[in-house]
């Protein structure tokens, strides 16, 4: 045997085990979640709702064994680029799962487009992770900011309020949340006559709720989320507005927080992908196996992060397992119907879940379907080209 022969001979060897590990062995998923900082508790139920449904299919999709590399992104963006690229360079992962925060989240379908890693976001709306950054191996299980606010514009418009003051986080997905609101609100007539914000993760609220009081405007719209949004509740009530002014907002307000919010909550309104009361087969079979599995009651990041793993299992169990067949596993997942705990949702055509939008109401500490506020919204997709 020649040289030339031998170095082939040697060069197949090697190449045969590395093509075949594509659909044998484990499969590497990168858990990119805020594990502290005020969305740690979204970033838990995050992971559990992804845990649960693969612990479901036995710890195997396709197959194959799914292992998990786990970082805490702390909801930092100025982290987040070298964070997303730990998980792809140093440990390898095939899929990046993640993450709450939305400029968190640009940072990763950046990096996840420019190597053409697939990403599932789990969570964060930014509206451009399946807008102006959308790409072939980017998938959202959650919702794009636009869409809870675009669906409360229009109901807040229907009850006949007409002057709004919004107040949320000045970063994309308050920005992007109150955006939809207002798109929605002022198409039926309504004016934002206020627009207030504060910088993310801050909760020092009350020079903003001295200038709601003193505006009095017919109600307010608000995004916050997490260890904010219990805050932000617990302090609206205190300076007595929730007696003179009516709150609404985006679910995150009082999805994960009743407990913490407790009387506080009592009435409040919100739009939201899930609701509790839904009472469907596949709703109430995946809230027993997540309370009996975590000994505690599913949220909305819960069902998230379900989902997420749905998404993963449309795709990988059409391709056998091989992650390599990347365009083969992108139609999948177009054509997916994922059976969520929300109800069946589809994909738009830039990978943004198209799903009801209900209208909720706090009673009893759980968020109580009231209503469809918007049946099957689909997210516009702005700058999205593929
Ligand atoms: C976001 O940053 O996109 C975000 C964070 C928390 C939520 C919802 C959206 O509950």
């Amino acid at each position: 045997m020649n040289r030339l022969a031998l170095s082939l001979l040697i060069a197949s060897a090697f190449a045969t085990p590395a093509a075949f590990a594509q659909t044998t062995g484990k499969v590497k998923v990168g858990l990119m979640l805020p594990a502290t900082g005020t969305f740690a508790a979204l970033g838990t139920a995050v992971e559990n709702g992804f845990r649960l449904y693969i612990q479901e299919q036995g710890g195997k999709l396709a197959g194959r064994e799914i292992e998990f590399v786990k970082v805490d992104d702390e909801s930092d963006p100025a982290k987040a680029t070298d964070n997303v690229n730990k998980l792809i360079k140093r440990d390898n992962v095939d899929v990046l799962v993640g993450t709450v925060h939305s400029g968190v989240a640009m940072a990763m379908a950046r990096v996840a487009k420019a190597t053409g890693t697939l990403l599932i976001v789990p969570n964060a709306g930014a509206d451009a992770v399946t807008g102006a950054m959308c790409a072939p191996n980017i998938f959202r299980s959650s919702f794009s900011n636009w869409q809870p606010g675009y669906a409360m514009g229009e109901a807040m418009a229907q009850k006949g309020h007409k002057k709004v003051v919004t107040i949320t986080w000045k970063y994309a997905a308050g920005d992007e949340s109150v955006n939809g609101f207002k798109e929605a609100f002022e198409k039926k007539g309504g004016k934002v006559v206020k627009e207030l914000t504060l910088p993310f993760p801050n909760v020092e609220f009350q020079a903003l709720l001295t200038e709601i009081a003193s505006t009095k405007p017919d109600a307010v719209y608000t995004f916050f989320a997490g260890g904010g949004a219990v805050k932000f509740v617990k302090d609206y009530a205190a300076a007595g507005l929730n007696k003179s002014i009516p709150l609404y907002g985006a679910g995150f307000l009082t999805d994960g927080t009743l407990e913490a919010q407790g009387a506080d909550a009592e009435g409040l309104m919100t739009t939201l992908h899930y609701a509790d009361g839904l009472n469907t087969p596949r709703d109430q079979s995946f809230r027993l196996a997540y309370a009996k599995a975590f000994k505690l009651q599913p949220d909305v990041y819960a069902v998230q992060g379900y989902d997420a793993a749905q998404i993963l299992a449309a795709g990988m169990n059409a391709v056998k397992g091989d992650l390599g067949k990347k365009t083969e596993f992108t139609e999948a997942v177009r054509k997916a119907k994922i059976d969520s705990p929300r109800g069946v949702f589809t994909m738009s055509k830039s990978h943004n879940p198209v799903q009801d939008i209900y209208l909720r109401q706090v009673g009893s500490k759980e968020n109580k379907v009231i209503s469809v506020a918007s049946k099957a919204l689909v997210d516009p997709g702005r700058g999205c080209r593929m």
